[in-house]
């Protein structure tokens, strides 16, 4: 089983796949938690070289493809073997990010963008997509205080530094592309307390685990 998590800074990703986590091991599933960009070796580097504040000057076009370089190796060299060794894979941010962020927050091509993906991902696609939905002022208020807690503000601020009208457009961007893809992404609403938001997840993994079957 392989779940992915979407939505823009703040909605609380990181927080619910540790609570996914727990709920898969409570089952007695063994499981495998990852991340884009920087889930590989190689990728570390590259998650560095994208996030990092004073790398602005980055084309659109070199953003991609560092972005697909990252995820081609992320799938071959530790997705696909942890799933054929029969894990859960849990991945903080996959395919569905390049196609908005990419496509509807920088302007490239949307069905491009598909296509490239198709390649890096290698036929892997996720069984469930989870996208975490919320205003992006609210979003961007978690975020922000949470760099500030982490002393990360530098590293890993290039996106909370965008303008509000740019998270507005990929969460606008998260919710047409949700549309075009109800057979596996899931947009769940995000504004409310951590343990809500975790039942409205956990509702939609039960679903997708049963619809599978
Ligand atoms: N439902 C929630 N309500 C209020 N604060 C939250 C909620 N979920 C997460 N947070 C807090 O908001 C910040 C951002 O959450 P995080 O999980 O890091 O988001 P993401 O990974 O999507 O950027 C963290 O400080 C986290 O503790
Ligand atoms: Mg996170």
């Amino acid at each position: 089983m392989f779940i992915t998590f979407e939505g823009i800074e703040g909605t609380g990703k990181t927080t619910q796949i540790a609570k996914v986590r727990d709920y898969f091991e409570a089952q007695g599933r063994e499981v495998f938690l990852t991340l884009e960009p920087g889930g590989s070796r190689v990728g570390r580097d590259l998650r560095k070289m994208l996030l990092h504040v004073d790398n602005k000057d980055l084309t659109p076009i070199t953003e991609l493809f560092l972005y697909l370089a990252d995820r081609a190796q992320h799938v071959a060299q530790v997705i696909r073997p942890e799933l054929e060794a029969g894990k859960v894979v849990l991945c903080d941010r996959f395919a569905d990010s390049t196609v908005v962020y990419q496509g509807y927050g920088r302007g490239l091509e949307t069905k491009v963008l598909h296509q490239l993906n198709e390649v890096a991902v290698d036929g892997l696609w996720p069984d469930l997509t989870v996208v975490l939905d919320i205003d992006p002022e609210i979003g961007l208020k978690r975020a922000t205080l949470r760099n500030l807690e982490e002393g990360k503000a530098k590293e890993e601020g290039r996106f909370e530094a965008e303008h509000l009208t740019f998270h507005k457009r990929i969460r606008e961007g998260y919710l047409t592309w949700a549309a075009l893809h109800r057979d596996r992404i899931r947009v769940v609403n995000a504004s409310a307390s951590q343990d809500e938001v975790f039942d409205r997840i956990r509702d939609a993994i039960e679903s997708a685990l049963t619809e599978k079957k």
